[in-house]
This record gives structure tokens, sequence and C-alpha cells, in this order.
């Protein structure tokens, strides 16, 4: 993993083999040029203007340049133009990525660059660089171990040094610090869900969430399968039916020492592979279904995140882990269910199991624990996925200060969200005709995402509660420099460790 550090030696006595400069459009890449490297400045300067680089967003240009007795690089990144009086954090946050890939193309391994300023962000410099080094570790995450010989493996930056004023230093260590904790929680969790599923399965999850919860001080709770039956989960039971692997509820709690805080609630769907069950998925759909826990992943780490941040709020992490597939127990199209808070169910569709698995720890944890808000995580509908497509996650909630609050967190953390109808009109579409519910919904209502998140709204009381549909942005997420193909993306994870974290405010 790439390792972030600060330093207020100037850039080019840093013993980086890439100098990175952040350019906004149309002003020259650098107007203080360290002495060391004026005599080469014009060259540069007619070489970019000759290449026509100006720092249009998104846009890199790298060439060499003799440093002492060394070849480095110069790598210019664009900024492209502020819209308003400050540039956007997404525009920070691509900018860096993309100073990382143009330095992989070329084989750089170490990087240096003058922080960003904080000025042109209307942030402090803390914050600046929690968000550099942050985005620096998303983007230099990979998912290659399993290719056996190490040079094919993708090329990695080992270092990334933002130069800062001495005044600084301190507060940029901090912002380091931190943005190194969030980054770790939202790797740990791709990693997860990049693993397949013979070897991500409900109780090795469960082992993994143990491991995580030990390094982080947090309490944990395995309920395994006869435990969850005994409890009345008819839904996290009846959706592993099928499976060889037995379904768990990982619960995970986070205590603050601040007096009188608020507790915050996070259920992620943890289903480590959708084969659809006996509505069996066809090919082209059931392929990345791995990536089905990835709302568990989010909210098991962002805990971990959270305790190591010593966050002021209380927190409470659910996953509610199980495998949905075939064979001669697995749940039937027309089964009737009973959940944790006495609702029954019809199940229409084996393949609706998110919602399944999600009402019996949502009801667990407004029960046992009358958070102050919930908030589910899941890669829960593919109606999702053609609503908004991959850059944003479904928000559906009734509560509007926990709406704008989750607002927030998704520009500051850069997973965001894009709000989709729940209104009461739509609840009628989960009623069933022999049961109170059924989990398919009727078609003529249309509206898949707010069809589950219906469903889901029969099983948090009366909690403030908002549902995060994560199945368009969870996995394979194109054209962002700080994601790669084919893989899993943490979508989640830093939207409810920046909730948690700006609670208070
Ligand atoms: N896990 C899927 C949803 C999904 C689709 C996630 C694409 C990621 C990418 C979910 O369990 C599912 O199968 N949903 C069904 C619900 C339907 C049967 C009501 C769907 O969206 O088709
Ligand atoms: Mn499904
Ligand atoms: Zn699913």
């Amino acid at each position: 993993m790439i390792s972030c550090t600060v330093s207020d030696k100037p850039l080019f006595k840093q013993s980086a083999k890439g100098f990175v400069f952040f350019v906004e459009e149309g002003t020259k890449f650098a107007s203080h040029v360290e002495p060391l490297l004026q005599d080469q400045f014009p060259l540069f300067e007619k070489l970019v203007k000759e290449r026509n680089f100006t720092g249009k967003k998104g846009s890199t240009f790298a060439f060499p340049f003799m440093h002492g007795k060394a070849i480095a690089y110069i790598i210019l990144s664009g900024f492209g133009k502020k819209q308003g009086k400050h540039f956007t954090l997404e525009t920070l946050r691509e900018a860096v990525s993309r100073s990382i890939r143009c330095a992989e193309n070329f084989k750089i391994e170490s990087l240096a660059a003058h922080a960003a300023d904080p000025k042109e962000f209307g942030q402090s410099i803390q914050y600046v660089l929690q968000k550099m080094s942050c985005i620096s570790m998303k983007a230099s995450y990979a998912f290659d171990e399993f290719i056996t010989d190490k040079d094919s493996r993708t090329f990695k930056v080992e270092s990334y040094t933002f130069v800062v004023d001495k005044k600084d230093l301190k507060d940029a260590q901090e912002g380091v610090r931190i943005g190194a904790i969030v980054a770790d929680a939202i790797n740990r969790a791709r990693h997860w869900v990049d693993l397949p599923a013979n070897m991500m399965t409900p109780h090795s999850f469960a082992d993994n969430a143990k491991k995580v919860a030990k390094d982080h001080a947090l309490k944990i709770t395995v309920f395994t399968e006869d435990q969850i039956e005994k409890m009345g989960m008819g839904g996290l039971k009846a959706v592993g039916m099928g499976s060889q692997h037995d379904s768990h509820l990982v619960i995970v709690e986070y205590k603050t020492k601040k007096k009188n805080a608020p507790t915050l609630a996070f259920v992620g769907k943890g289903i480590t592979f959708d084969s659809g069950g006996l509505n069996i998925k066809p090919t082209g759909y059931m392929e990345d279904m791995k990536d089905d826990m990835s709302g568990a992943a989010a909210v098991i780490n962002a805990v971990a995140a959270l305790s190591e941040l010593k966050a002021e709020v209380n927190v409470i992490g659910l996953a509610a882990l199980a495998e949905n597939m075939v064979s001669g127990n697995a749940n039937h199209p027309g089964d009737i269910i009973t959940f944790y808070n006495g609702k029954t169910a019809i199940v229409g569709n084996t393949d609706a199991e998110g919602r399944l698995v999600l009402a019996d720890a949502l009801a667990y944890a407004s029960k046992h624990y009358t958070p102050d808000a919930m908030l589910d995580v899941a890669t829960l509908t593919g109606a999702c996925v053609h609503a908004v497509g991959p850059f944003f996650s479904g928000l559906m909630t009734q509560d509007e200060n926990l709406c704008s609050k989750i607002e927030a967190a998704a520009i500051t953390s850069g997973d965001h969200v894009w709000r989709l109808p729940l209104t009461d009109d739509y609840k009628v579409m989960v009623k069933g005709d022999h049961t109170d519910l059924c989990n398919d919904g009727k078609t003529k209502y249309k509206a898949g995402a707010t069809n589950g998140a219906c469903f889901l709204s029969n099983f948090v009381g009366d909690t403030p509660w908002a549902h995060i549909d994560i199945a368009p942005s969870a996995f394979n997420v194109p054209d962002k420099p700080y994601f790669r193909t084919g893989i899993a993306t943490g979508m989640g994870t830093h939207l409810l460790i920046d909730l948690a974290l700006q609670w208070n405010k």
C-alpha cells in the first residue's frame, strides 16, 4: 500500500522520482520554481505549451528531466476551471488520483507534490491533507494477489510526499493520519468484496469481522444459524436455506466516551453470493454477485474506523449474512415467512432476498438499541442501477433531517447519493394478498428501488431511517481515476464514516 507523508523540505529536495504539479486551467504550472530548476524551466514551459497542456480537468502530462544526476519526471495534473469561489473536493480527488495513474504508467514509484492550497477549497490544511492522502490510498488499491507472477501485477506507487509550510506540519500530519484510517477501512471493505464467494462465506466474513473488532476494540456478537432461527429471524433463515453455509448475524458496537451521545445503527446487506435462488439469475446477471455483501463490508469497516477516530457518537454495525443458493433445501417462491418483529411475508421472488435479511436486522437493531437514526446500505435492486447509473447510489428516506445529513456526508466523502422517491403512496405495493407483505411488489407501480425501500420501512418502527441502495456503485465503476475496472469501490464505507463524524455538527 502507498505510504503518504508530509514534509516541510522544499519540493525538489525530496528524494521522489516524480514531482507532481496540480494546475488550474489557464495558469502556469508553477509560479514558484525552486532555484534548483530555474535553468531548465524555460524549456519546460515551452514543452508544455507545444504539447498544448492547459490544465483541463482530467488531463495529465508527464515528461522527464535531469534532477541532479538522476532522471526524474514532472507530472502535471489539471484541476480544470473553478466553478464559483472554490474547487470542489471531487476535483481534488480526481486530480490526485490521475497523478497516481500517470505515475503507474511511467512506473514511477515515488511521488512528491505541494499540498493543494486549502484556500482554493475553502477548507483547512488538515482537511485537504486528509482528503489527498485518503484518495491516494484509495486510488492505489488493486486486487491482484492471485496473479502469481509478481511482475504481472499492477505497478504500484510506493510513496507520496506532500510538501507543506513548516507552520502547517502538525495539522498536515494529523490530516494524513485521519486519511489513512479512513482509506484503510475503505480498502479493507473492498478487499472483502473482491474475494470471491468460495473465499468469503458468511462464516469467513464473521471471522474477518472478529479480527477487525479485536484490532479496533469493538464489542462483537456473532449469531449463528441456530440462534437466528430461535430468535425468530425468518428472513435471514429462509435466504440461507439453499446454501451449504450457515447464515450469520454479526453485530459490532462502538461506544464513545462522550456523555449523552446519540446512537447510530448501520445495517448492511451481506449476501456473500446471490444466485437468485430458485428464481435463478440468467447468465450475465450472476457473475458479479459476490459483491452482494458490499453493504455489510461497508458497515463493519466504517464502525472500525470510527472507533479508531474516536467519533463522538455511539455506533452499532449489523451485518446480515447469508448465501442465496439453489438446492433441494432452498426456499421456494410462495413460501411464507415470519420476521423478528412478527410480520409475515410471502416470498414472491427468491431473488428479492436482500430485503428479507435486512428486515430481521433492522427490526433487531431498532428494538435492542433504540438508535437516534438507522441507515441500511445494500446492493438491493437492479432497478436502482438503471435509475442512477454508476456514479451515484440511491437514497430513500422520509426523514428530511437525516436526508440532509447524508447528502452532506456524500459530498465530503465522495460516496455520491441521489434521492429517489419514498412516500406513503408507494407502500401499498409491498402488501401481500394473504400475508402482511410480499417481497417482490406489485409491478403496476414500477419504481423497483422504491419498492425495496417500502418493504424495509415495515421493520424500522419509529426510528428515523434511510435506505441507501448501492447496487449501482458498489462494483466495477468506470471512468473514475480512483477506481479500476472489475473491482469493488468500498461504496458506503466513507459515507457512513463522514456521517458519524459530522453528526454533531
Ligand atoms: N443483488 C441483487 C441486486 C443487484 C443487481 C445488485 C445488480 C447489484 C447489481 C438483488 O438481490 C436482486 O436480485 N434484486 C432483484 C429484485 C427483484 C427480484 C424484485 C432485481 O433487482 O432484479
Ligand atoms: Mn437477488
Ligand atoms: Zn441480492
